[in-house]
């Protein structure tokens, strides 16, 4: 009886240890995770199969992301019984859609299957997950190269899991796309929506409009925030730029490809192309010569959506030589892109310059339009028809509603969800990408550099993409937008994507089900010793206290939080550095009146994790009753 027990113990605290000893961490957390009794260890013996041609491509790749840090030369053979096998269906699983996958691990080896190749490429990053984290060095390594006997079952929650990348307000290099877009892909995003066109910087080559990239792709240089750089002096040269050659976008396209990720190309028009009239001013309906933004405050916001553009960055709408210059863009864009939507703008347009102009009043009594406005309706349906006779869907942000668009035209809602209600009402497809919970460029917290607004990875992690009385089967799925007008490298697009990139990758692909905040937060700090090793850049906002403070009784009231559970906080309100030693927070605290300064630091375990944050009282006071 002693023994048995001892015996059931043991194999219980085994199985404790092998479990402690290699959790299972995927982001994005799959459908279906039964973990299984033993582990596979890699060696040099390993093989790397695939069971028919069209599986090859996730072999190789494996392959590929096993051997530089194992230095184990792995090769891919045709064949049916390898220690990793990958698989396709010949009877297609019909809960595994396009994109699914299984994925088998016994300590005999893994066999991952899937109906097409996209599902073996994401089996593929699952595998890869499930690996200690030495497998993301690029150089030779050291481990056990164990994984944990397990059988997944696993397919995406939406068709469309996006980011976007805005590379006019900075430049990022071709290179650095391809690495941006392998590291979403491992995530199992599948859109890539690239911004290449805005006030900053025109990105891509337009063969028949080559003053677009001469002239458009360059701006001078300025440091400083966006917004209020100084303005380009007479004659000063315009140093800072570049674009993308077609040869390199067709290379990108193909990396894309590679990975199961579609590219949307954007085009933003008519506001925001200040870059196009750099290059072409005649396009405008002053015709007044402009420079290429480099980030200067030409334009004013008064805070209710309102604002007004004191430079003029709107394409004419009366002109036909407008329409002759977009279908001329167009037309090459077309060619380019396999991807049925093409991503024309529609964000922000300053109607002002329209009204004013006397082909624009015409244009509005020949259509017997009384809103400015409404030209915009006029002009995004003359784009439609430009599109769609080169066989292309029309996508746009949430503002092509106003002015009236087809019910072809794909909605994407960044103006919080509302935009995204209406569109779904209205029968549009939509894609969901709110300020609220999907704006990548907003700070992560009170440590970072202030830009518009805050976004913590927590309330990023809380979206919810399908908003109540909203018929699901409108809500093509959703995306996270990076603006990069403070973001001038890629190791900082990376500092900003992630972990925010990683709570989407779950919002977008697992069930609603799963979805567990608490439960979130190991997944994501096992990702930051992988990002470590991959030499990914990431924030550790998530650690920083929130700081909230209200009006009580006339009282500055303050409440702290942490966003990470079971994290110490420690403040200090007598200009002090504040340590385990100072006042632990448990409590809102009234604060005294007069100029006092809040620092405020985190501990977890006894050691200080979080930043210090330190807020003045003129600070805490703007932030009552937010
Ligand atoms: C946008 O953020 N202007 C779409």
């Amino acid at each position: 009886m002693k023994i048995r027990i001892a015996g059931v113990l043991l194999l219980l605290t085994g199985m404790t240890v092998a479990n402690a000893q290699q959790p299972i961490n995927l982001i994005p957390q799959p459908v279906d995770v039964q973990p299984q009794r033993g582990t596979f260890t890699l060696t040099k013996t390993a093989t790397i199969g695939y069971d028919q041609p069209k599986a090859q491509a996730a072999a190789d790749m494996m392959a590929q992301k096993l051997n530089a840090p194992t230095g184990f030369g792995l090769r891919p053979k045709a064949g049916t019984k390898a220690s990793i096998q990958f698989d396709l269906n010949e009877t297609p699983n019909p809960k595994l859609g396009k994109e699914g996958y299984t994925l088998d691990a016994s300590s005999k080896g893994v066999t991952i299957t899937a109906n097409e190749p996209a599902g073996l490429f994401y089996g593929m990053q699952s595998l890869l997950q499930l690996l200690p984290k030495e497998i993301e060095s690029k150089t030779p390594a050291q481990s056990s190269w164990t994984i944990p006997a397990v059988r997944i079952t696993d397919y995406p929650r939406f068709g469309w899991r996006g980011i976007m990348l805005d590379v006019s307000r900075h430049f990022f290099p071709k290179d650095d796309v391809k690495r941006y877009i392998d590291e979403l892909a491992r995530l199992k995003f599948n859109t890539f929506h690239w911004h290449l066109t805005d006030d900053q910087g025109w990105r891509i080559e337009i063969k028949s409009l080559p003053k677009l990239t001469e002239v458009g792709a360059w701006r001078v240089q300025r440091a400083g925030h966006f917004g209020n750089r100084l303005d380009p002096k007479p004659g000063e040269a315009a140093s800072y730029g570049g674009f993308y050659t077609q040869n390199d976008i067709k290379e990108i396209i193909k990396y894309a490809q590679d990975r199961n990720v579609t590219i949307v190309p954007e085009i933003d028009v008519p506001g925001h192309s200040m870059a196009a009239l750099a290059a072409y001013p005649e396009l405008s309906c002053t015709k007044t010569p402009v420079s290429v933004d480099p980030g200067t405050a030409f334009s004013e916001w008064y805070g209710n959506g309102t604002f007004k553009m004191l430079v003029e960055n709107t394409l004419n709408p009366s002109d036909e030589k407008v329409y002759e210059f977009l279908d001329k863009v167009f037309t090459e864009v077309a060619a380019l892109f396999p991807n049925q939507y093409i991503h024309v703008g529609g964000d922000e347009c300053y109607k002002g310059y329209w009204a004013q102009d006397p082909g624009c009043q015409a244009l509005m009594k020949q259509l017997n339009i009384r809103h400015v406005e409404d030209l915009q309706g006029y002009f995004m349906n003359r784009v439609e028809k430009i599109l769609k006779a080169k066989g292309k869907k029309l996508l746009g942000w949430d503002e092509i509603l106003e002015g009236g668009i087809s019910p072809e035209a794909t909605v994407m809602s960044w103006r919080g969800i509302k935009g995204g209600i209406e569109a779904a009402h209205l029968g549009h497809d939509v894609v969901m990408t709110p300020t609220t919970f999907a704006y990548l460029d907003y700070q992560q917290g009170d440590n970072d550099p202030p830009i518009y607004a805050t976004l913590r990875t927590k309330k990023s992690y809380s979206f919810e993409p399908v908003p109540d009385g909203v018929d699901a089967k409108y809500i093509l799925g959703g995306q996270a937008n990076l603006w990069t007008e403070q973001i001038p490298t890629l190791r900082y697009a990376e500092y900003m994507t992630y972990p925010r990139g990683w709570a989407l990758a779950d919002v977008y692909w697992s069930p609603k089900e799963t979805k567990n905040w608490d439960k979130f937060v190991p997944r994501m700090e096992a990702h930051f010793d992988r990002a470590d090793i991959a030499q990914v850049n990431y924030s550790r906002a998530v650690y920083d206290a929130i700081v909230r403070t209200s009006m009580k009784n006339g009282k500055l009231t303050l409440t702290l939080e942490s966003e990470v559970p079971n994290l110490d906080i420690y403040y200090s309100i007598d200009d002090t550095m504040p340590d385990a030693f100072s006042t632990k927070y448990s409590q809102p605290v009234e604060l005294p009146d007069g100029p006092i300064t809040l620092r405020v630091i985190t501990y977890r375990a006894g050691k200080p994790i979080g930043h210090l944050i330190v807020l003045s009282r003129d600070a805490l006071q703007k932030r009552a009753g937010r």
